[in-house]
């Protein structure tokens, strides 16, 4: 395959306008937090809550990644050593190691059948489990390995490629077990849920990824948005090294601008201004990159429907389309979903899987004690799940070879 025909798994839609913004934070002396940061928040608070501004108003916070904003969710919310914080295994490992960073334990819960987000039910199972003193995984199966036991505090959902998760559900179970919600939302610019709220709004904290495949990029970067204001300062605190200027200026009439003070043991997690003007251009046109993304998952969905050897990925009006996980009905199929990623590949076309299942992970697995089989759903999608390429920008042609080189695979393979 010749290299400039190759179609790549992701490419960011960057024009003039981030190319512009970004130069002139380059000429202005000032690259790194600043004015761009702050604006960058307020705009991305006004895309949330529209003219229609709740109370109390949602606070947006600019940090360098969705892990580090994950991180700081949790720490805002009191998660501390030997906490329980039940995730979805079916994730990105940022979802679980911030519950690590913070000598939490991490509670597995599997995917609900036939979708990619965690299952209400098998949480509520989990949670019923646990507050009658059982452990969370009760049959450790290697040695050195536990089950966690104790008090669960905090759920966090992913709205896995920007399809909303069943937050009525979550929010309902989370508020009668008492825990936090912070929504994983790194898919999740902009999806919506089907009364028109958007992810990420929800829980007590909702955390975006602004990584160069997501649907708005900063090349890296992440926003943490929450409506309670203790949250809020805690992570604008503790973002910047746990400095408060406000306890100067409380003890103190003079502007000394070089003095601050520390009162926590924070971290550097701070989006730099060059950063923060690529995403304020990016976000002005989310509406235009989300059409992009639907009419290339509209097209693959056409393609792929009424084939026996495809399962197509689970979707509503809200979607943002961040992903096409396309999964693969295998017992139709001669060939595993491994050697059918070589041959896309060999095609040139650049694929991806999402995700392979936290719990069957060295670490977790190891940690934890647990067997493959104890998530079942995650691993069934796992093993099946290839995600197409789908990016803004990417031309007719390109969808069309893409749907012609899946297409021609699964027939050259058929046992249908
Ligand atoms: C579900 C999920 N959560 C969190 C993250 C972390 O995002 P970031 O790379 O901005 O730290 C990712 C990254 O891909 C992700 O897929």
């Amino acid at each position: 395959m010749c290299k400039d025909k190759a179609i790549p798994f992701a490419r960011p839609f960057i024009g003039p306008e981030e190319e512009a913004a970004v130069l002139r934070v380059l000429r202005s002396g000032w690259l790194t937090t600043g004015q761009e940061a702050l604006a960058f928040e307020a705009e991305f608070t006004r895309f949330l809550e529209g003219s229609n501004e709740t109370s109390p108003i949602l606070r947006s916070l600019t940090v360098n990644s969705a892990t580090s904003g994950l991180h700081l969710a949790l720490e805002a919310c009191g998660i501390g050593a030997g906490d329980l914080v039940l995730v979805p295994a079916y994730t990105f490992v940022s979802t679980a190691e911030v519950v690590r960073y913070l000598h939490g334990e991490v509670v597995f819960v599997d995917t609900a059948p036939s979708t990619f987000h965690i299952d209400p039910k098998a949480l509520e199972a989990t949670l019923a489990q646990l507050s009658r003193g059982e452990a969370a995984y009760p049959k450790p199966h290697s040695p050195g390995s536990f089950g966690p036991r104790g008090v669960p505090k905090a759920v966090i959902p992913v709205h896995y490629g920007g399809l909303p998760c069943a937050m009525d559900a979550i929010m309902d179970i989370a508020r009668r077990y008492g825990l936090k919600v912070i929504e994983d939302a790194a898919h999740a610019f902009p999806s919506q849920l089907s009364n028109g709220t958007w992810a990420g709004t929800i829980g007590d904290l909702g955390v975006f990824s602004f990584y160069a495949t997501k649907t708005l990029t900063t090349g890296e970067g992440g926003m943490v948005v929450s409506r309670d204001p203790e949250i809020a300062s805690r992570i604008a605190l503790m973002r910047s090294h746990g400095i408060d200027r406000s306890v100067w200026n409380r003890y103190t009439d003079t502007q000394a601008s070089w003095y601050y003070a520390v009162v926590a043991a924070g971290y550097k997690y701070n989006m730099p201004d060059l950063l923060a003007a690529l995403g304020r251009v990016q976000l002005t046109r989310a509406w235009e990159l989300l059409e992009m993304r639907k009419k290339i998952a509209a097209a693959y969905d056409a393609a792929f429907q009424d084939e026996v050897h495809f399962s197509l990925p689970p979707t509503g009006p809200g979607d943002a389309r961040h992903l096409y996980p396309l999964r693969l009905n295998l017992e139709r199929l001669s060939i595993t979903r491994d050697a059918f990623i070589e041959k896309i590949q060999a095609a040139g076309v650049g694929v991806s899987v999402h995700f392979i299942p936290l719990h069957s992970m060295p670490y977790y697995r190891d940690r934890y004690g647990l067997r493959e089989a104890d998530l079942p759903e995650s691993m069934g999608n796992f093993q099946r799940v290839i995600s197409l390429p789908l990016w803004p920008g990417m031309q007719d042609a390109q969808v069309e070879r893409v749907i012609q080189v899946v297409k021609t695979i699964a027939q050259e393979h058929s046992c249908a």
